[in-house]
């Protein structure tokens, strides 16, 4: 592939060249998170833009009947290819809900040759080694500096973070996440999603693969691993866990404001990978209305909208888990106009 200045200036065709760069930075944006790891997106590549579209098909209809967990997987992958975009030297125009006679067309990026994101494409290498852990985390409390530094990359996206810091606020959020998981438990339609979503055919490109789900519930905290058991070894010597609790928050709650929470996210993410740390996003608390409800009110104690919960801490070892698997760039993509 010829450098950005080359793609864009014309010392070779500049639209292979550029074609080729937003197919890359695609692939790469593919490696966002999403719910269930349903991939509830789709692309089309286009002149000197990508198009991003939500894929209702991929909508999980008892998990998230409003789509908000679509909605806000769609903003991470968004928040990915920008980070792509900006990590091969680049910059980025986003226009978010560009048709409104189409909601399902999220946002239309622009690739700019200007200057890319320095902020962003600091965050670049962090695509790669991201994972989802589930795990119990290891000693040592998160630093405060970090945390602070996760507060600025959630603004820098338009969304608030809100860490849970103090031990009485922290234990009305697990009482919040622990009737959350057990209302869940018993809504029929709920576990049969959970259980398509998990126990996928030998091959699958979707799903959440048993290898990235503990082998057994981390003791007491079960409520932060919705999975059933699956094969990933969580270390015994830990019998506390270190991890803290932080919340994404909204101003409003359309589907702006969820994409933007998407954003948010995947910029906390991607920056706690690239500091060290371990994460998962954890939204069952935010899928009930009467959990959401509470979560704000009763735990949080804050006016705006939490969209998603995210769990940070420090790996329990240095094992590195599995690559969850993705849809191939033909699944995704699609034709030019
Ligand atoms: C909107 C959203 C909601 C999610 N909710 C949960 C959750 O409640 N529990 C969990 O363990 N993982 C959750 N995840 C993480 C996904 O399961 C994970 O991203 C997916 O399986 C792909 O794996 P990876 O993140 O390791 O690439 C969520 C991710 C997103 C984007």
């Amino acid at each position: 592939m010829g450098s950005s200045s080359e793609i864009l200036t014309g010392r070779e065709p500049a639209a292979p060249g550029l074609t080729r760069l937003m197919r890359a930075a695609v692939e790469l944006a593919t490696r966002a998170p999403s719910v269930h790891n349903t991939q509830p997106w789709r692309w089309r590549i286009e002149d000197d833009r990508v198009e991003l579209h939500a894929d209702r098909n991929r909508q999980l209809t008892q998990t998230d009947p409003d789509g908000r967990d679509l909605m806000i997987s769609c903003g991470c992958a968004l928040h990915h290819l920008d980070v792509a975009v900006a990590g091969m030297g680049l910059g980025t125009t986003i226009e978010r809900f560009p048709d409104p006679e189409n909601r399902d067309h999220l946002a239309t990026v622009r690739i700019r040759s200007d200057r890319p994101d320095r902020a962003e494409s600091a965050l670049f290498s962090a695509i790669g080694r991201r994972r989802t852990d589930r795990r119990p985390y290891g000693p040592g409390t998160v630093a405060p500096a970090s945390i602070t530094a996760l507060v600025a990359r959630a603004h820098r996206r338009g969304a608030g973070l809100h860490p849970v810091v103090h031990a009485d606020a922290r234990a009305r959020l697990d009482a919040v996440l622990a009737d959350a998981a057990d209302a869940q438990r018993h809504q029929p339609g709920y576990v049969a999603e959970l259980l398509t979503w998990t126990r996928r055919y030998a091959g699958s490109h979707d799903g959440v693969p048993p290898a990235s789900i503990p082998n057994r519930p981390p003791y007491q905290r079960d409520a932060w691993n919705r999975f059933p058991p699956g094969r990933l070894a969580t270390p015994l010597r830990h019998l506390s866990d270190d991890g803290m609790l932080v919340a994404v928050t909204t101003e409003d709650d359309g589907g702006l404001a969820r994409l933007v929470a998407g954003e948010a996210t995947s910029a906390i993410l991607l920056a706690a990978t690239r500091a060290g740390l371990a994460s998962a996003p954890l939204s069952q608390a935010l899928e009930l209305p009467q959990t959401r409800d509470r979560l704000a009110r009763n735990a949080l104690h804050i006016p705006d909208h939490p969209q998603m919960v995210v769990r940070i801490g420090h790996p329990p070892d240095d094992t590195e888990l599995p690559e969850t698997p993705r849809r191939p760039l033909s699944a995704v993509l699609m034709a030019p106009r």
